[in-house]
């Protein structure tokens, strides 16, 4: 399986944070952001990973990350993305190089607490389609959010206004190839972006999409809030522990 990491985009709800550097440069306690996002990758046993980087210092992400060996890797590979489009569209610059393998995505301002590592031998067991990882949160109006029906999930919504539950749609995606097929169809939502929320629906209606909920916590860090709160987290008890939680 390969994997994605995406890493562009202009991080407006961090300025003036970001007003020179890449988000995912940022500090996130002792460590730059997309340390965190690759760390996950390689615990869940994944080693074939491309970033896709873009906007501002998007040259720094060489210079700190070289081949990977910070993570035991001996290769890391880059791509470029052009302007804003949307996670969707960063993930088709990756289509060339995924082939036609299955892919594993994981947005660059993600951050776990445990590790995927069973969610994705499951997936890569699974024949087609796609699987998400759902997070109950206490926000839900600022993500993805999961309604489900029984042992299904039967619809997502981006950012609702009123939000049918309290799942949130993680950033970790795992898709079978079909999924550049999927990107090709889709149109530009209201904030002019390729939504991976359309993408997942497209495989809700394949009848092909499956889900866990996440053990540990999850947040992301792109905006002032978040990126206190990862940074609080993870001076407490680390980020991409290889143990499992303990039973209450
Ligand atoms: C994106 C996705 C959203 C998901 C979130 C997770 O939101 O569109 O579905 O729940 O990442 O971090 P964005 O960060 O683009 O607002």
């Amino acid at each position: 399986m390969k994997g994605v990491i995406l890493a562009g985009g202009l991080g407006t709800r961090l300025f003036p944070l970001t007003k020179i550097t890449n988000k995912h440069l940022l500090p996130v306690y002792d460590k730059p952001m997309i340390y965190y996002p690759i760390q996950a990758m390689v615990n869940a046993g994944i080693d074939d990973i491309m970033i896709v980087t873009g906007g501002r210092k998007s040259g720094d992400f060489l210079s700190l990350l070289g081949n990977g060996k910070d993570f035991g890797l001996k290769h890391l590979n880059y791509t470029y993305q052009e302007g804003e489009g949307g996670i969707a569209e960063a993930l088709d610059l990756a289509q060339h190089w995924v082939g036609k393998d299955q892919v594993c995505v994981i947005l660059g301002d993600n951050i776990i607490q445990y590790n995927v590592a069973k969610a994705v031998r499951d997936f890569s067991r699974q024949e087609r389609g796609a699987k998400i990882m759902l997070k109950e949160v206490h926000d839900p109006k600022r993500f993805g959010v999961a309604e489900l029906s029984g042992s299904r999930v039967v619809s997502i919504t981006e950012k609702p206004k009123e939000p049918k539950s309290n799942l949130a749609v993680i950033g970790i995606y795992l898709f079978d190839n079909r999924v550049f097929h999927v990107i090709k169809t889709l149109e530009r939502s209201e904030r002019g972006e390729l939504e991976i929320t359309d993408v997942n629906n497209w495989y809700i209606r394949d009848g092909s999409m499956t889900y866990e909920v996440l053990p540990g916590w999850w947040t992301d860090a792109g905006t002032f809030e978040s990126l206190h709160r990862a940074s609080c987290l993870i001076a407490e008890g680390g980020a991409n522990r290889m143990d499992s939680p303990k039973a209450p």
